[in-house]
C-alpha cells in the first residue's frame, strides 16, 4: 500500500502585506511541524519572492494561478518559468474562484496544468462542486468531469495533488462532514483506480478545502481518504499550524 505523506496547503489568496506575512512566516518558521506533513504556502504572485526567501526551506511556496500555454507575452500574465524563478515550487489551479468568478473553463484549467508540469512545477489541481449541483445530485458528475480533464493533461501524476473544495464550503463557515468528504474522496480514488491506475490512485494525495479550522480538521483528518487540507482563511492565523498538525 503506497505511504500518502499528509499535505497541508495554505491558500493566502488576495490577503496579507509584507508585514502581516513577516508576522505568519514567523510563526510558522519557529513552530513545532510534524516531520512527515508536507506544507506549502500559496502567496500572491508579488509576494512569491519575499515569501520564499523568509520561509524556512521544509516549507514549500505556491502561486495561485499561471498562464496556460507557452507561447505569448501577454499584459499581465505570469508563465511558470517566472514561478520559478522566483523559487516557488508549486501552483494552484482550478480554484473555484478562478473558475466561477473569472470564468475559467475546464479546457483552460487542464492547459494550465499541462503547461505548469511540463515548467516542472508541482500542481495543487482543485475541483468541487456548487451548492445547487449537490442538492440536484449531480456531484459525483461534476467532479468526475473536472478530473477527467485534468487527468488529460497530467505527465506526472507524482507532482499533483488533487484538492477537492466543494464550492458551498469555501469561505462560508459550512465545513462539509467528514463523511461527506470522506464520501466524495473515496468516489475519486476510485474513478482514480478506474481511469488511471491503482499506483496513481494509492498514491495520489486528495486533499480537502472548504472551511477547515483547528477545530474541525482532526475529525476530516482522520478520514482514510483524506490526505490533507488545502486551507484558506486559517491558514492566515496561527491555528494553522494545530491544522498542519492535524495528523500529528
Ligand atoms: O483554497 C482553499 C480555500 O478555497 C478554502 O477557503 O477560507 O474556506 O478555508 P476557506
Amino acid at each position: 500500500m503506497a505511504q500518502r505523506n499528509f499535505f497541508v496547503g495554505g491558500n493566502w489568496k488576495m490577503n496579507g502585506n509584507k508585514e502581516s506575512m513577516e508576522e505568519l512566516i514567523s510563526t510558522l518558521n519557529t513552530a513545532s511541524l510534524h516531520d512527515q506533513t508536507e506544507v506549502v504556502c500559496g502567496a500572491p504572485y508579488i509576494y512569491l519572492d519575499f515569501a520564499r526567501c523568509m520561509l524556512d526551506l521544509r516549507i514549500g511556496v505556491a502561486a495561485q494561478n499561471c498562464y496556460n500555454v507557452a507561447k505569448g507575452a501577454f499584459t499581465g500574465e505570469i508563465s511558470p518559468a517566472m514561478i520559478k524563478d522566483c523559487g516557488a515550487e508549486w501552483v494552484i489551479l482550478g480554484h473555484s474562484e478562478r473558475r466561477h468568478v473569472f470564468g475559467e473553463s475546464d479546457e483552460l484549467i487542464g492547459q494550465k496544468v499541462a503547461h505548469a508540469l511540463d515548467s516542472d512545477l508541482s500542481v495543487i489541481a482543485c475541483i468541487g462542486e456548487k451548492l445547487e449541483e449537490r442538492e440536484a445530485g449531480t456531484t459525483e458528475e461534476v467532479v468526475y468531469a473536472q478530473t477527467q480533464v485534468i487527468s488529460e493533461n497530467v505527465s506526472d501524476w507524482g507532482k499533483v495533488v488533487l484538492a477537492y473544495e466543494p464550492v458551498w464550503a469555501i469561505g462560508t463557515g459550512k465545513t462539509a462532514s467528514p463523511e461527506q468528504a470522506q464520501e466524495v474522496h473515496e468516489k475519486l480514488r476510485a474513478w482514480l483506480r478506474s481511469n488511471v491506475s491503482d499506483d496513481v490512485a494509492d498514491s495520489v494525495r486528495i486533499i480537502y478545502g472548504g472551511s477547515v479550522t483547528a477545530g474541525n480538521c482532526r475529525e476530516l483528518a482522520s478520514q482514510n481518504d483524506v490526505d490533507g487540507f488545502l486551507v484558506g482563511g486559517a491558514s492566515l492565523k496561527p491555528e494553522f499550524i494545530e491544522i498542519i498538525n492535524a495528523r500529528a
